[in-house]
């Protein structure tokens, strides 16, 4: 393929990247969203391997990496549980991240990328290579932390070093001081010892960063490193001189950084704060042990599958809030069953979606869709928030932090200030969970203990299935 003809093809798959991030915007144009995608990457690949910049044995090493890649990436699209994504992704960005470092240690050894450049555009090399390798290896190993958080095999108390601010400080004092040493260096020998150095320090920020966050703030972590990644993305077309590789990248990564912002206003949270780490942590009462095992400090009052369906049959107005329970149980099948059944009667039943829902963003349109439930009674947090009084069920399905009174009441609670969905105002809420544990963030939570609460014990999937037996035997 002609160096033109490989630009067309660059400007086309940028075209479609654009096209994809505006068709996920929103729920009904993102199938299309994500269809673009696809084709924009295909292109995109297909171009690369057959563009200028391949030649002679380079081909056939690409197509055992493709194939080994594809592999790998079938085989884990096929069999991951939709419980299992957030730590998939966290996944991804680690890999994102080793590549970017292991492409600027490469194209820094490699003679081929300097060799007959001027003094200038050498030291703009290496500048891209030391930034490189620093975005990289701060998301490789901060991706690792997290997708260990995520999964349940690090604890999601957050890590508090004594003067972990001034641990930051240091850190990047070094990055600097290692910077201006690896600038200096006259040869590719020189430049490595700097070279590793920053990179310790980037991996040991990276763990520190993810480690020192609670639980709840985790959403806020995992859309940042998304950010991360498509700098590292960024950074490693710059080294590459990879056009294409730059604008995705800048693309990934600003789309990133606007989550970021998103869901730290949801969670009202100081973004720079969250990155300090440690939000949720000082002082009142701390996440006790780890996520899933809060001691219950009341008495609660339970209700049978029979009597929740009654209750659903004589009301009028009706709020779903899922979480990620609903999505352990895969029961947002039976919850459109049960949704079209009251809508049927007349009921008026909506949803509330809380931004931090579940275990990544969008998680329960993404299941709420897939179950067919109509776009139009999905209702934002915001948009749901003070229709509460005037609902006479707010049924929580597998949801706990995000209804978590505590957020509001208790300003000593590690999860002080985050909104929540007010489901305590409705006439009756009912929260149907298997057990007292706990939610992510590890706080118990008082509105299991509320006059008008009632808990349905069970799996989410079989106490819905019971519910609408009984709604349809009534
Ligand atoms: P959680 O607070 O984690 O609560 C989920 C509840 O579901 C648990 O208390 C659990 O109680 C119940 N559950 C689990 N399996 C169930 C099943 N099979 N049937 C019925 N119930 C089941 O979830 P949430 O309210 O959706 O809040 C999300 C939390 O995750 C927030 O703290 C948020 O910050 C954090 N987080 C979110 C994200 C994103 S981007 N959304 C990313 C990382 C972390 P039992 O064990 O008693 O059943």
């Amino acid at each position: 393929m002609s160096a033109g003809l490989a630009t067309v093809s660059y400007i086309a798959a940028i075209i479609l990247f654009i096209l994809s991030l505006g068709g996920l915007s929103n729920p009904e144009s993102s199938r299309r969203g994500n269809l673009y995608g696809m084709i924009g990457m295909a292109i995109a690949v297909l171009a690369t391997i057959v563009g200028p910049r391949v030649t002679g044995g380079g081909i056939g090493w690409i197509i055992g990496a493709l194939l080994i890649g594809g592999s790998i990436g079938m085989y884990l699209a096929r069999t991951v549980q939709m419980t299992q994504m957030p730590e998939l992704v966290a996944f991804m960005h680690s890999m994102v991240g080793l590549a970017a470092m292991v492409v600027g240690f490469a194209s820094y050894i490699d003679p081929g990328f300097t060799g007959g450049a001027s003094p200038a555009e050498q030291s703009i090399h290496h500048m891209e290579v030391y930034i490189g390798v620093l975005i990289g290896a701060v998301t490789l190993s901060g991706s690792v932390i997290a997708f260990g958080k995520l999964s349940g095999k690090i604890g999601g108390k957050p890590l508090l070093l004594p003067g972990r601010h001034f641990v930051n400080l240091i850190g990047l004092l070094l990055v600097l001081y290692f910077g201006y040493a690896f600038l200096q260096a006259e040869t590719a020998q020189d430049g490595m010892l700097p070279l590793i150095v920053m990179t310790v320090v980037a991996l040991l920020f990276g763990i520190h960063m993810v480690m020192a966050i609670g639980g709840a703030d985790m959403p806020v972590v995992v859309s940042m490193l998304n950010s991360y990644s498509g700098w590292a993305a960024a950074a490693t077309g710059f080294m590459l001189s990879n056009d294409l590789l730059i604008v995705t990248g800048a693309l990934v990564g600003s789309s990133g950084a606007i989550l970021s912002y998103i869901m730290c206003a949801a969670m009202n949270r100081n973004f720079l704060s969250v990155i300090a780490g440690g939000f949720g942590s000082d002082g009142g009462t701390p996440a006790p042990k780890a996520a899933g095992s809060a001691e219950p400090v009341g008495e609660v009052s339970p209700i049978l599958a029979a009597e929740t369906a009654e209750l659903l049959r004589d009301a009028k107005n009706v709020v779903i809030v899922p979480g990620y329970g609903m999505a352990v149980a895969q029961a947002q099948h039976t919850v459109f069953e049960i949704t079209r059944f009251l809508r049927e009667k007349g009921v008026n039943v909506r949803f509330a979606i809380h931004p931090v829902a579940g275990r990544m963003p969008g998680h329960m349109n993404v299941l709420l869709a897939e179950a067919r439930v109509p776009y139009d009674i999905v209702m934002e947090m915001d948009e749901i928030n003070d229709d509460f009084p005037e609902t006479d069920v707010a049924m929580v399905i597998g949801a706990n932090d995000i209804v978590n009174p505590a957020a509001q009441e208790d300003p000593g609670s590690p999860i002080a200030g985050m909104p929540v969905l007010e489901v305590w105002k409705a006439k009756t809420s009912i929260v149907m969970k298997r057990s007292m544990a706990s939610g992510y963030a590890g706080v118990d939570n008082p509105l299991f203990y509320k006059d008008n609460n009632r808990m349905l014990f069970g799996d989410a999937k079989k106490m819905l299935d019971e519910v609408l037996v009984a709604l349809k035997a009534g």
